[in-house]
């Protein structure tokens, strides 16, 4: 049986996926873009290598990481909830890139690439897992020897800092405000809830090393608001 916030994730992310392009954009004032550039620049995907973007959503970092990889790579987007994945597939098309093999399915179920890959990346994806911690057991079990991984989400602040207190007013004010406005103010306020739930950066990467990754860094951007985690076998 599934689990309750699995589905209750894969309604949210179907309800959205109409206008999940358009607030992402709105909502961080573009800045989404220039993180995911940066996650990764910092995991350098190579021409020739075979990659996965994990939770991909509408498929961003599959089309940055494709720039690297092809043409003589591979790359994979994965996502468990199909309306969302269906406007990746739609991007492929306008763009005419054959090139991104984009499979529906949970990230915790995927049994099929057992060290396959070079590379992982997850933009805004491991906090929405129902096991955080399963979630990175997976992505080392999915990962060929030497193989890196790059996490990008929210970061978690310390309780009551500045940029925890910054991270909740835009939350509150900014993103369920405008989300309102199209009717998915409940759809937003998730993320806060969610973020409560998602590990902090010295548990993220406790848990990295006891699952076997040799190399875990953990990066901060936008004054403590996002964080990256590097992974490496
Ligand atoms: C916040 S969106 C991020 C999408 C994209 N990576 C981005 O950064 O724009 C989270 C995505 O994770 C997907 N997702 C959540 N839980 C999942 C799971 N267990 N397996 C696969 N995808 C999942 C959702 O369907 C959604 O598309």
């Amino acid at each position: 049986m599934k689990f309750r916030k699995t589905i209750e994730v894969k309604n949210i992310f179907n309800k959205i996926s109409n206008k999940y392009d358009f607030l992402n954009n709105l909502l961080s004032f573009g800045l989404h873009k220039l993180w995911k550039r940066k996650l990764v620049d910092l995991v350098e995907p190579l021409n020739g290598e075979d990659w996965a973007d994990l939770c991909c959503g509408t498929g961003d970092l599959a089309f940055l990481i494709f720039d690297r990889v092809s043409p003589k790579g591979t790359i994979t987007g994965i996502d468990s909830a199909e309306e969302i994945l269906n406007i990746a597939k739609r991007r492929s098309e306008i763009k005419k890139n054959k090139f991104i093999k984009w499979e529906i399915k949970d990230v915790l179920e995927i049994n099929n690439y057992s060290k396959n890959f070079d590379g992982i990346c997850m933009s805004y994806g491991l906090r929405n897992l129902n096991n955080v911690e399963e979630g990175i057991k997976k992505v080392f079990s999915l990962l060929k020897d030497k193989g890196r991984a790059g996490f990008l989400d929210f970061n978690h602040s310390t309780k009551n800092s500045l940029s925890d207190l910054f991270q909740k007013i835009y939350l509150r004010l900014i993103v369920v405000n405008i989300s309102r406005l199209f009717n998915l103010s409940q759809e937003y306020e998730y993320i806060e809830k969610s973020i409560r739930n998602f590990p902090k950066k010295n548990e993220l990467l406790k848990i990295a090393k006891e699952v076997g990754f040799k190399k875990a860094e953990y990066r901060t951007l936008c004054w403590g608001q996002m964080g990256i985690l590097i992974l490496a076998k």
